[in-house]
């Protein structure tokens, strides 16, 4: 009888008190065997719900961070402490302070996808699922830094008709998908829906009739009766849309080079089932953070999860280093 390494993990997470939050961007196997999956939102919010002392973050090491940021006393733990992000890694510390500093009036909003100092120096931590929301409920008249993702920035700046200051970041996957080979796939497929996530390119997003973050892309492939869809984002995310939409044909849009594997995450893809069992079986690797950076980090996110819930929250009128 061949080796069964999801019933293992079943196991463990019992034995251990254990509970396992996917990103969609994971292969299909960690999904299964993943108790909730979803978007970085919703991972956050479920980092603060569920019972167990013992969460495994399968996904890139930001959201653990954001996990732990917001539950201290839990042990959080991922596959992979390599699993980065090239947004984390675009946006320093010491070049997000000084940016900071250069507009120490401006408002910093700032995307999940960040490391905990640059956090910890943020006024609001959004994602592409509330950005909106949160971006409204910032006063008219305060001037707004957005980071690190330059594209989600933009797109946001002309949906909401307002005008931000942008830090240069971008995501190594989402910046490949390409405008003019992406014209040709919807002339070749006139009847497919294109969505995509925000962090493409502005000239692919020209393309998109629905443009949203993971979840957001999934919910219209479920609701929309349309029987082809063109995908512009991650390809993990495929494994639910597919058991959500049997019947439908679901294309990745295309990038430049056609035979790379450059629409898969390497950061989201260096988890593995081998890797899951480990870290549940030796509580490592393991997020530790001092708790300094830990409270000023919290201070911005809490301001998330208040303006998504519908309290008021107040903005300092000028930033403190
Ligand atoms: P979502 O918040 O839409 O899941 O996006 C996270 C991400 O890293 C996209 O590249
Ligand atoms: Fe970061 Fe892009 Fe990977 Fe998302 S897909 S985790 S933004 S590198």
């Amino acid at each position: 009888m061949s080796y069964d390494i999801a019933a293992d993990i079943q196991r463990l997470k019992k034995e251990k008190n254990a509970v396992i939050l996917a990103h969609y961007y994971e292969e299909g196997d960690i999904q299964d065997v993943a108790d909730y999956v979803g978007d970085s939102f919703y991972l956050a919010k479920m980092g603060q719900k569920v019972e167990q002392q013992v969460i495994l973050l399968a996904g890139v090491v930001f959201m653990a961070e954001s996990v732990k940021i917001l539950n201290p006393s839990k042990t959080v733990l991922v596959p992979d402490m390599g699993a980065s992000c090239s947004l984390v890694k675009g946006a320093p510390y010491q070049k997000y302070l000084d940016w900071r500093k250069q507009n120490p009036d401006g408002v910093a909003v700032t995307y999940i996808n960040s490391s905990a100092e640059v956090k910890a120096i943020s006024d609001v931590i959004i994602t592409s699922s509330n950005a909106e929301q949160i971006i409204k409920s910032i006063p008219a008249d305060r001037k707004i830094l957005f980071g690190p993702d330059q594209h989600l920035g933009r797109f946001l700046s002309k949906k909401l008709n307002r005008p931000f200051e942008l830090w240069p970041g971008a995501c190594e996957v989402h910046v490949l998908f390409n405008a003019r080979k992406l014209y040709e796939m919807t002339l070749e497929h006139p009847d497919a829906v294109v969505i995509a996530h925000p962090e493409c390119d502005e000239t692919v997003l020209n393309y998109a009739q629905v443009i949203g973050s993971t979840s957001r892309l999934l919910e219209e492939v479920e609701k929309n009766p349309a029987k082809k869809f063109i995908i512009a984002t991650e390809t993990g995310i495929f494994h639910q849309m597919q058991k959500k939409r049997p019947d439908a044909t679901l294309i990745q849009a295309p990038v430049l080079d056609s035979g790379c594997l450059c629409n898969n995450c390497p950061y989201m893809k260096m988890n593995s089932m081998e890797k899951i069992k480990h870290a549940l079986e030796t509580f490592e690797p393991q997020i530790r953070m001092d708790e300094v950076l830990r409270k000023k980090a919290q201070v911005s996110l809490d301001r998330m999860m208040d303006i998504t819930s519908g309290k008021s929250v107040t903005w300092p009128a000028e930033f403190q280093a």
